[in-house]
């Protein structure tokens, strides 16, 4: 049983995310984008998606049960989700003060730590996860997946998700 590849198909599209935000900060410092409607949505994304859908699952449930088993492995990952939700709140306060110059610093900075992040979940994390975990341990944790799921979103919900990416693309010809 795999618990860990819907995590990394969570990852992908994240990834995707980050890839066009980095792309508009780099705009904004060429003084080519200036539409702070766009980082408004981005923040909606990051909340909804990363932080209420994904990293809810990391945090109330895979750090638990890892630690349950005496891996102490992924403190790092949740030092770095700690780093990841200050800088979002700067995100926010620069979106919120409508000060398009004061976006890029914290937004690419969290976007390098994110990619980061996600490559060594991807890379050392869930294969740990995998390794370690038995098959009862990983029915447990996919039902409390489902849970958060069922919570936060439903299907609907999840394809409008992948459609606000296409769309923040669109922001970017
Ligand atoms: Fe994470
Ligand atoms: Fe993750």
């Amino acid at each position: 049983m795999n618990i860990t590849d819907q995590l990394k198909g969570e990852h992908e599209i994240i990834l995707r995310f980050l890839g066009i935000l980095k792309e508009a900060c780099n705009r904004v410092q060429r003084g080519a984008f200036d539409d702070i409607t766009f980082f408004e949505r981005c923040i909606t994304f990051l909340r909804e998606y990363a932080d209420s859908y994904h990293y809810d699952k990391e945090e109330r449930v895979l750090f638990p049960a890892m630690e349950q088993a005496g891996i102490a492995y992924q403190q790092h990952r949740h030092i770095e989700h700690k780093y990841v939700y200050q800088l979002m709140a700067d995100l926010d306060r620069a979106v919120t003060a409508n000060n398009l110059s004061a976006i890029p610093a914290p937004a690419l900075e969290y976007t390098n730590l994110l990619e980061e992040h996600i490559i060594t979940e991807n890379k050392a994390l869930y294969p740990e996860v995998e390794r370690v975990l038995d098959d009862h341990q990983k029915e447990e944790i996919q039902k409390e997946f489902d849970r958060i799921e069922g919570v936060i979103t439903n299907e609907k919900d999840h394809n409008y998700i992948i459609a606000e990416v296409d769309q923040l693309e669109n922001y970017l010809p």
